[in-house]
């Protein structure tokens, strides 16, 4: 295989492809051959490297939103006559640096619908969709918060923890198939989302890492694609670490 153009011939939609990780593995996914559907609430803004780029659609919508999901899985399907990959990179953060007594059940319930429920709904019409050619490769966004639980962030990290069990139960359920199901734990990488935080969060987060540093999003957007390419064929409902050193299991 040329490693160089692992995803030729395929397609995929990443969620939250906008910006942050989602933007950083669209690229490389459409640098290595694959054409690419962009999901997100907001739709590329003029400069936005990806606009003009042949191989990319740009679909707005909420991953929270059934028939927003379904379309943009359709728009693959309709454009490019097959469905390969799925990186669900959409995810929000919500009230942080701030104790449970003083988090709105309004904060709460917006980030479990965009995190959990978002992430149950791209599974499920993603894998749907991959049955028939018995192959597919799904990636899910979960966090080190979700095996740790970081103070300040309850609703973060009890749907990132969501996320890991719905990973874990999905990639069983189809793992006599060609589909893979799996997940990803990071800690911090900087975005925009890592830039919104309150800088005691920030603090709190990055200390923890042993390695003394963030993540770069070339690191990863390089796990990413190998876990969603051909050659990561023995791996299902896995968490994979992505944590300088911080995960203890
Ligand atoms: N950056 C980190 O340190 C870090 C660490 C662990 C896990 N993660 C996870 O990685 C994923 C990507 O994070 P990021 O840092 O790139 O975030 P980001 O905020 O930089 O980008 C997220 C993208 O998702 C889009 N989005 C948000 N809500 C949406 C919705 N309801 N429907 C569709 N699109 C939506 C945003 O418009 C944005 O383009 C998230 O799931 C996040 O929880 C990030």
């Amino acid at each position: 295989m040329d490693i160089t153009q692992r995803f030729d011939q395929q397609v995929a939609v990443v969620t939250g492809g906008n910006d942050g990780i989602g933007k950083h593995i669209a690229r490389r996914l459409v640098a290595e051959g694959a054409k690419v559907v962009i999901m997100d609430l907001h739709h590329a803004e003029s400069g936005h490297e990806l606009l003009a780029d042949a191989q990319v659609t740009f679909q707005i919508g909420d991953v929270s939103v059934e028939a927003d999901v379904v379309a943009a899985m359709d728009v693959a399907i309709a454009t490019h006559g097959r469905l390969d990959i799925v990186v669900h990179c959409a995810g929000i953060v919500g009230q942080n640096s701030t104790k449970i007594t003083e988090v709105e059940c309004e904060s709460f319930d917006r980030v479990y619908a965009v995190n959990l429920r978002g992430s149950f709904l791209v599974t499920k019409h993603a894998v749907s969709r991959m049955i028939d050619r018995n192959y597919g490769r799904v990636l899910l966004f979960a966090s080190i918060a979700g095996k740790e639980g970081n103070a300040g962030m309850c609703a973060y990290s009890a749907t990132k923890a969501g996320v890991i069990g719905l990973a874990k139960s999905a990639g069983k359920e189809f793992a006599e198939t060609g589909i893979t199901v799996n997940a990803i734990a990071p800690a911090v990488i900087h975005t925009a989302m890592v830039e919104a935080l309150d800088p005691w969060q920030v603090t709190y987060m990055t200390d923890k890492i042993p390695m003394k540093r963030c993540g770069t999003l070339d690191e990863v957007t390089a796990l990413s694609c190998w876990i969603v390419s051909p050659e990561a064929s023995f791996n299902t409902g896995a968490v994979f670490d992505l944590t300088g050193g911080r995960a203890t299991y």
